[in-house]
């Protein structure tokens, strides 16, 4: 049987609970969660493997605490990586948090009489390092592990490098917004309600507050619905609201004379951030309602992505308020260009997946090394460790765009609806043709694009024929957001004022 390798042993003793995602060489994706339950003396026996006294049944027995489970439940789709773990007579399961319907982990029976799929797991030494395989899906070849990361709920994991407080942050340029995370009255009972609230709250830091509150009821399963099949599911609005004091620019735009200067970089930065929290709850609830075929892996990934980008913004304006506290986020110019491509794509899933996630997503992978580097040069540590830490999340957002573009086109063609191409590449190119402007612009990051799906043959030598002129800077300067010539420019041409 075909086995994959995960990580050295020692690598997975900072956390209990991982999520991994596998993409195999056809294009196929699985979701997993890899339970480790080991105790600590267990672990501390474990710790070095060249210690000639270390205990070779503890070890053994942390070892054989390995679990791996596919991540959606089977009954109705809950993420299973917040899961009670029980022990019974048979040996141990995870309890499901929506319906507390219990998997053996080792077999993925339950009770009930579904099945969830297991799948083994194994330590062999290797050059003296205790290293973790599992065992490959059965459907595919040539599985991969495309993203590894640990099932946490602390919001920013790694901490923020500057311990600077957000809301005094913002409340040095906006009016304190009173209102509770969950309002008083009509509180959201499904994710879909969620998202909607999420897109009309216009204070940045409520909505980065209501996006950890709302992510949290669903992965632990107090919010028992996603709500995308009921008739009365709300409708987003066209553009998500911003709060009166981001439509002014305390700072005159003719004094901001280094335009490369690293506040005005960390501002257009955070700006874009906000946009792409509300694009990660946009596109669950304008397309959750269309698609009601979506599985529960859908959302599992977009809210995943908006706790991403909330952390993201949070990151950049800690650091833009320890940098330059006389220019607070909201005290520049701001636009609110990324929701052209939302407006344009907003009939089809299909066409925002492949133009948010695979075109400016994916942008942001190629510019962003250029981005490390130039705040490296400029000797600012922390900002290169927020922008490692984007980076690296940006790569599991174009891998998730790839995972439900690839998807969205499979579907459409079972159900018979073929308006496009079927092969993922052609019809990316075709719905890149009819939805951007321009050359998809190279250099391309092609390590971090390929480990994301994207093979050469999606973008290169792709031109879009959207029939309006890009308008300068705004293109580039919202791919992911990091530009820098981009950002120059964006910043120049900007308008003074987020047009409503
Ligand atoms: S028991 Fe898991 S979704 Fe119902």
């Amino acid at each position: 049987m075909a086995q994959l390798r995960i990580a050295p042993y020692k690598d997975l003793l900072s956390h209990f609970r991982f999520l991994l995602t596998l993409r195999s060489q056809e294009g196929h994706y699985r979701s997993l969660i890899l339970f480790r339950l080991s105790t600590s003396s267990e672990v501390e026996s474990c710790a070095d493997n060249e210690d000639e006294n270390r205990d070779t049944e503890t070890t053994n027995a942390a070892y054989s605490q390995l679990y791996i489970m596919e991540s959606a439940c089977p009954h109705l789709g809950a993420d299973m990586s917040h899961a009670d773990i029980e022990e019974c007579e048979t040996g141990v399961v995870a309890v499901c948090p929506w319906h507390r319907y219990d998997f053996d982990l080792q077999t993925g029976k339950s009770d009930t009489g579904l099945s969830a799929c297991t799948f083994a797991v194994e330590v062999r030494t290797e050059d003296t390092v205790d290293t973790v395989y599992m065992e490959t899906p059965k459907e595919g070849t040539g599985w991969r592990i495309v993203e590894m990361r640990p099932v946490s709920e602390a919001f920013a994991d790694p901490p923020p490098p500057v311990a600077s407080d957000l809301s005094a942050d913002l409340s040095s340029t906006v009016s304190q917004e009173n209102e509770p995370v969950v309002p008083e009255e009509n509180a959201p009972t499904t994710l879909m309600e969620w998202a909607v609230l999420i897109l009309n709250t216009p204070h940045p830091r409520l909505k980065v507050e209501r996006t950890k509150h709302a992510v949290h009821l669903f992965r632990t399963g107090q919010l028992k619905s996603i709500g995308n099949k009921s008739p009365s599911a709300p409708t987003p609005p066209d553009v998500p609201s911003r709060d009166d004091a981001y439509l002014r620019n305390t700072v005159d735009p003719s004094k901001v004379k280094n335009r490369r200067n690293r506040a005005s970089m960390l501002h257009a930065l955070a700006n874009i951030e906000q946009w792409a929290i509300d694009l990660a709850w946009d596109i669950m609830a304008r397309f959750g309602p269309m698609n009601k075929e979506l599985p529960p892996a859908f959302f599992a990934d977009f809210t995943k992505m908006a706790l991403d980008e909330s952390k993201h913004f949070s990151l950049l304006t800690s650091r833009l308020s320890a940098l330059s506290p006389s220019t607070p986020y909201g005290s520049m110019p701001v636009h609110a260009g990324l929701w052209e491509s939302a407006t344009v794509t907003s009939q089809s899933l299909i066409s925002r997946l492949a133009i948010i996630h695979l075109v400016h997503e994916a942008r942001g992978l190629d510019v962003n090394p250029a981005t490390i580097e130039k705040f490296r040069k400029a000797g600012d540590k922390e900002t290169v460790g927020v922008m490692e830490i984007i980076h690296a999340d940006e790569v599991t957002h174009v891998t998730a765009g790839h995972r439900w573009f690839t998807w969205a086109v499979a579907r459409e063609a079972e159900k018979g609806n073929i308006e496009g191409d079927v092969d993922p590449v052609k019809r990316f190119r075709e719905e890149v043709r009819k939805g951007w402007t321009g050359d998809i612009k190279g250099p391309f990051n092609v390590e971090a694009r390929e480990m994301a799906g994207l093979t050469p043959q999606f973008y290169e030598g792709l031109r879009g024929e959207l029939g309006y002129p890009a308008e300068e800077g705004v293109t580039s300067a919202t791919g992911g957001g990091t530009d820098l010539d981009g950002l120059e420019k964006g910043v120049a041409a900007v308008r003074l004022e987020y047009e409503k």
